[in-house]
């Protein structure tokens, strides 16, 4: 007679079958139900000797044995069968799922975008230049003069290594410190009425700060026509303002100086990190400035090859890594170059 010790073992057998590789799958299955001599057919073989009483008892014990052996060495069967067709192993449920990175442009990309959006809508061309230029188109033309601070090397990284060619005039190889040469290009090799937007990287000599970088983007504007004035610069540029920040933005022209503009101002914008009411963004002022602009000078003009008796232009530059900061309340352009996906996850779409 069968002790319930040796139950108890054959039900343990029985619930490790899960855990069986194909092989001992196999061997268990003729262990336990193999016709001559499996543990489980040895049991049932027993049956008709016991009275009738015993065999109701101990014949529903081992049929229920019977029952679990074959449905789990049936579903361990199919599982195996399953993996090897997955040609692995099972997938760990309990494994932390994958994190998908969202891409996004940078918020620098998708502000010099929208702002070149606004002058296409406009009739601008994009034209872009060359960031090694030579000393005349990044300052002679530009009616820099020849003794200029900005041409020192103090805030100008010249290219010395390359090959110098004077002979053509052109001076010095250096990294464009801004894109105004590209007015030069753009009127060289077109006629009027020129209307361009001129996106691109510039140079300066400057270390890292919360507001320097020694490389940062820029867009330039030319519009060069018969008749054109100091409105068409206002018009278009507030036109800008409105369309980029918002209806309402209130905007201001300063007057100032640059060589190849005159007259020459800068365009503020009601600061939008503090509503007009005085922030360090804003040093105090309420007011950000956001691009210098003027009236094409007419040796500027000149040096692109346009008469300047016949035409006059106006001119402006922005940095659109300025233009995000301000946007965005960015305080330090340093953010803008780290690439933390602390910062660069909430620009997500
Ligand atoms: N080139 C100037 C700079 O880098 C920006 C600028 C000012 C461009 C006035 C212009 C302009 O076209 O009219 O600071």
């Amino acid at each position: 007679m069968t002790d319930h010790a040796d139950l108890t073992a054959l039900r343990e057998r029985i619930q490790r079958i899960p855990g069986l590789d194909a092989a001992a799958l196999e061997a268990e299955q003729i262990a336990l139900l193999g016709r001559k001599s499996g543990a489980i057919t040895e049991l049932l073989r027993r049956l008709p000797s016991l009275s009738p009483d015993e065999r109701r008892a101990f014949g529903a014990v081992v049929n229920e044995l019977k029952v679990s052996a074959t449905a789990l060495l049936d579903a361990r069967r199919e599982e195996l069968n399953a993996v090897r067709r997955r040609g692995g192993e099972a997938p760990d449920l309990t494994m932390p799922g994958r994190h998908r990175w969202t891409g996004a442009e940078h918020p620098v990309t998708r502000v010099t975008d929208e702002i070149l959006g606004i002058f296409r809508e406009l009739g601008f061309a994009i034209v872009i230049g060359p960031e090694v230029e030579t000393e005349w188109y990044n300052f002679l033309a530009l009616n820099f003069p020849p003794d200029h601070p900005a041409m020192d090397l103090h805030d100008t990284i010249y290219l010395d290594a390359l090959p110098v060619r004077e002979e053509q005039g052109v001076g010095r190889l250096l990294l464009r410190t801004h894109t105004s040469p590209v007015q030069i290009r753009t009127m060289v090799t077109s006629t009027p009425p020129i209307r361009a937007v001129m996106p691109g990287w510039v140079y300066r000599n400057d270390p890292f700060d919360a507001s320097h970088a020694p490389a940062f983007s820029q867009i330039e504007g030319l519009a060069v026509d018969e008749g054109i004035s100091f409105v068409d610069l206002k018009a278009t540029l507030v036109h800008f303002a409105r369309r980029f920040f918002s209806a309402d933005t209130k905007v201001r022209f300063r007057p100032s100086y640059f060589p190849f503009t005159e007259p020459s101002a800068e365009m503020d914008v009601g600061c939008r990190i503090c509503g007009g009411v005085g922030c360090p963004t804003s040093k105090g002022t309420g007011w950000s400035e956001i691009l210098g602009c003027g009236m094409v000078h007419p040796h500027v003009l000149q040096a692109g090859g346009v008469d300047p008796e016949r035409y006059t232009g106006f001119a402006f530059g922005m940095g659109p890594h300025r233009v995000t900061m301000q946007r965005h309340g960015v305080p330090d352009i340093r953010v803008l170059y780290e690439g933390d996906m602390r910062f660069l996850e909430q620009f997500t779409p």
